[in-house]
């Protein structure tokens, strides 16, 4: 878990400005959430047998209420949307989230305990018109990020019919190999197989390197989805690839599934920035009518360590620079008209001498300071100093809101 110091936070803000700019852009309104639910929502939704669910939750009992801290977004948004009905108050809709997730995972550059996403879900649209737009979006912001360099996998797990015979098929090649598999993944070959494709274990992975694919049995009208999606995703000249062992390690998911990850940079190993794909089963699962939806998160960190995004240092415009105890007092005065004005401003009210108080004004990045001793105030004037011209002049003490601002 990170503290975010003051001068990364600027650089958190900037991306954030941008990410709501984008999903506005495309209909998003803004949803916020509780970061504790009960914790059967995440072991219904994510799934038993998952990692998240079975290693990574932060969960705890609260007055014998089984809780736990949000280990992703999802959940906490469909379990929202059912309890005010949502859709009985319009037939699509479309949220957008950001915040804090916690995953107890092993810490490594980009993978962190607490960490931040922003998502978006759509409710009511079966697609994959909106597949396509979403995968889209996400390009479109990752370059407005100055993220051009990125690979969307794309693949399709089919419905529920698909995934019952995708696991059956599953099951008949790895159980011959069951001895060869991780402890894990031989548990979960009863439990949930479909999870020994996310395994990281090499004993996993050269089991399941022959293993068939989703797309070998998935049914005609899956199939014609999917097809639908790349239609358009062509016709969009967005970028991808086909690949049909992605998975992902959530148990919702239902058709289409996309990742979209970074390549170079300081990224490393973990460069997986955006994940989603569709969940038509979840609202009825959580008790609202049947819905067809679709998703992605996006995880903050790992987009800053992708993007090239500067630091914007301005903490105030102006620096106020009193000589003196009665120069203090008017500098307080003159601080409160310039902030009414909408200007930021500090006053240097540690006092010492100007050539220090310059070179405050100077790290925190102000273009102009206002010097005022007892002389000034005697005349009735302020100096305003302008510190990238290394020029100086006197105003009066009245229209020194008006020199400022112009
Ligand atoms: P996810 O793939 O588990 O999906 O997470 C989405 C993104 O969050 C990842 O691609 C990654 O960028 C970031 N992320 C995940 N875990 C960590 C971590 N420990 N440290 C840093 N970043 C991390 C979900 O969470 C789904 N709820 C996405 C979704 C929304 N599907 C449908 N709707």
């Amino acid at each position: 878990m990170n503290d975010l110091l003051p001068s990364e936070v600027a650089r958190w803000h900037a991306m954030e400005e941008t990410i709501r700019e984008v999903v506005r852009l495309h209909g998003y309104r803004e949803i916020r959430v509780p970061v504790i639910e009960h914790t059967p929502l995440y072991v219904r939704s994510v799934g038993e047998g998952t990692d998240i669910v079975d290693k990574e939750m932060y969960s705890f009992t609260f007055h014998d209420e089984p809780m736990t801290v949000r280990p992703e977004g999802t959940a906490g948004v469909v379990r929202a949307y059912v309890e005010h009905a949502v859709h009985t108050k319009e037939p699509v809709s479309r949220f957008y989230y950001e915040g804090p997730m916690f995953r107890g995972e092993r810490p490594a550059r980009g993978r962190y305990r607490q960490f931040h996403q922003a998502g978006c879900e759509v409710f009511g649209d079966p697609g994959p018109v909106v597949d396509a737009e979403m995968i889209d979006m996400i390009v479109a912001l990752f370059a407005r990020l100055g993220i051009k360099d990125v690979e969307v996998l794309v693949n399709s797990l089919g419905g529920k019919g698909t995934k019952a015979k995708y696991r059956e098929k599953l099951v008949e090649y790895l159980t011959p190999e069951k001895d060869a598999l991780s402890e894990d993944s031989k548990r979960r070959l009863s439990t949930n197989p479909l999870r020994i494709l996310d395994s990281k274990d090499p004993r996993d992975q050269a089991a399941i390197k022959d293993a068939p694919s989703v797309l070998d049995v998935i049914d005609d009208d899956d199939r014609a989805h999917f097809d639908g999606l790349r239609r358009h995703l062509d016709k969009l000249q967005t970028p991808y690839t086909v690949e049909p062992r992605l998975v992902r390690g959530l148990d919702y998911y239902s058709r289409t599934l996309f990742e979209i990850r970074g390549r170079g940079g300081e990224l490393g190993a973990q460069n997986t920035l955006a994940g989603g794909g569709r969940y038509d089963g979840l609202v009825e699962e959580l008790g609202g009518p049947a819905t067809p939806a679709i998703g992605f998160a996006a995880g903050l960190e790992r987009l800053l360590l992708a993007t090239e995004l500067p630091a914007k240092k301005l903490e105030a415009d102006v620096l106020i620079a009193p000589m003196g105890e009665r120069a203090a007092g008017e500098a307080l005065v003159i601080a409160r008209e310039l902030r009414a004005a909408g200007v930021p401003v500090v006053v240097e009210g540690r006092g010492g001498s100007l050539k220090s108080m310059l070179r405050r004004a100077n790290s925190l990045g102000s273009a102009k300071a206002i010097v005022i001793g007892d002389g000034e105030l005697d005349r009735g004037v302020v100096q305003l100093k302008d510190l990238a011209g290394h020029s100086q002049k006197d105003v009066p003490r009245a229209e020194i809101v008006l020199a400022v601002k112009s």
